[in-house]
């Protein structure tokens, strides 16, 4: 009898552990809740583990993108219609649509040795590649540190600029958090070339000094190349699912609010606070140079919002005014190039609450006053997978305004 019984337990463990890389069957909808009560019945279903919300069903009047496994879009709809909520089927198929977009991004071509591309995403090696040509080319300027080792063993790099004073005020960068969101190593990695290859931006390196790490989830981001695109979270295993949410993994409020304590969801703030290297790793850069570093930005995608501290609760930091008034300024820069519009506030005023981001633990325990999480414009199918030939012209708006960030830096410390 009880060997019987750890056998099926065996059995269902072993069913359940077994990755889950194909999205057959999983469709995509877009929800348009016309008041709070339909609101509410959106949001009740982030409760389900596997219903992936891809954007945030907060605002009334902006739809919500959700993908729905096989099993449960049967009740979703019945739902749905039960709430008379409007709705329509964004993606009927979604690995039908992931082997078409497989393919179209599989021809990534590699650009002259010392060079980057931007008209392809980048894979992680060939961004280590730029790293350490730019290291030989440019060592005057540049140094390449590696400041931790993800799960599977891929370094984290991090790459020091500075054309001035060591004693600069430090603007502190990420990339890459979230496997998925590709524009953002793209815009990243495309901010260092600016830096340090366009003598243009000269200033903005004598000013300032930076510290940059392009990829800060290298494991996530070469999984959603060769295996799942949807990919979010880092790639360490657990008993029943693989990964942690690394922007709830920071010790600041930890696991208080809007992350999950189930391993299978997309946003579990894993075992503990710090349990993931590359956090930890993020979080050592921070404690090593202190209140050297007076911005900090990490980058994301989608949904074009400038959003700071707090994400924990729905208070205002102190400094909010001055967290405000320099993002407004950065929000026209961006929009004076193409018109793209940013939303600026709290995160959890705009977005949602959601504890344990990088953003609040950077300013709540690093210290650094001014932190902002930039999510960058969707594209594509599903928004994460903004078609390459908008990399260049969403990375020129958004440089215009890392370089506010950059003129207030070097003019406010
Ligand atoms: N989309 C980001 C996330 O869900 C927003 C993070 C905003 N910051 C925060 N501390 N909640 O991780
Ligand atoms: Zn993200």
């Amino acid at each position: 009898m009880v060997k019987v019984a750890v056998f099926v337990l065996a059995i269902i463990c072993v069913v359940i552990t077994a990755e889950k890389v194909s999205y057959e069957g999983y469709k995509v909808y877009q929800l348009y809740p016309s008041d709070e009560q339909q609101l509410a019945v959106i949001i009740s279903f982030t409760s389900f583990n596997s219903i992936d919300f891809w954007s945030e069903p907060r605002m009334l009047g902006k739809p919500t993108t959700v993908m729905v496994p096989p099993n449960l879009q049967e009740i979703f709809v019945a739902t749905l219609e039960g709430a008379h909520i409007n709705y329509k089927i964004l993606i009927d198929n979604v690995e039908r649509v992931n082997n078409a977009e497989k393919e179209r991004q599989s021809t990534h071509a590699r650009s002259a040795p010392g060079k980057i591309s931007f008209t392809e995403y980048q894979r992680y090696d060939t961004i280590q590649e730029y790293l350490s040509e730019l290291a030989a080319n440019y060592p005057d300027i540049v140094s390449v540190e590696e400041i931790g080792t993800s799960y599977e063993g891929r370094g984290i790099s991090m790459i020091k600029i500075g054309a001035g004073s060591s004693d600069n005020p430090i603007i502190l960068v990420d990339g890459g958090i979230h496997a998925r969101e590709w524009i953002s190593p793209a815009f990243v990695t495309y901010l260092i070339q600016e830096l340090v290859e366009n003598e243009d931006n000269r200033n903005m390196i004598e000013s300032t000094n930076w510290l940059i790490i392009p990829v800060l989830n290298p494991d996530g981001y070469e999984y959603t190349h060769t295996s799942a695109r949807l990919w979010r979270k880092t790639r360490s295993p657990g008993l029943l699912c693989t990964g942690v949410d690394g922007n709830r993994n920071f010790d600041f409020h930890w696991m208080e609010t809007g992350a999950s304590a189930l391993q299978c969801s997309d946003t579990f703030a894993g075992s503990a606070p710090f349990s993931e290297s590359e956090t930890s790793a993020l979080r050592d850069v921070v404690l090593a140079y202190g209140d050297q570093i007076k911005l900090y930005l990490t980058f994301h995608s989608y949904g074009n919002y400038l959003l700071y501290p707090w994400g924990y609760t729905s208070e205002l930091p102190e400094d909010a005014d001055v967290l405000d008034a320099l993002a407004v300024d950065v929000e026209a820069a961006i929009a004076s190039v193409a018109g793209t519009r940013y939303t600026i506030g709290s995160s959890t005023n705009v977005l949602y609450a959601a504890a344990g981001g990088s953003d609040d633990w950077v300013k709540g325990i690093g210290g650094v006053a001014l932190s902002y999480t930039i999510e960058l414009p969707g594209g594509g199918i599903w928004g994460f997978d903004l078609p390459a030939a908008r990399i260049l012209p969403v990375s020129l708006e958004t440089f215009e305004g890392v370089k506010i960030y950059q003129r207030y830096v070097a003019d406010n410390f």
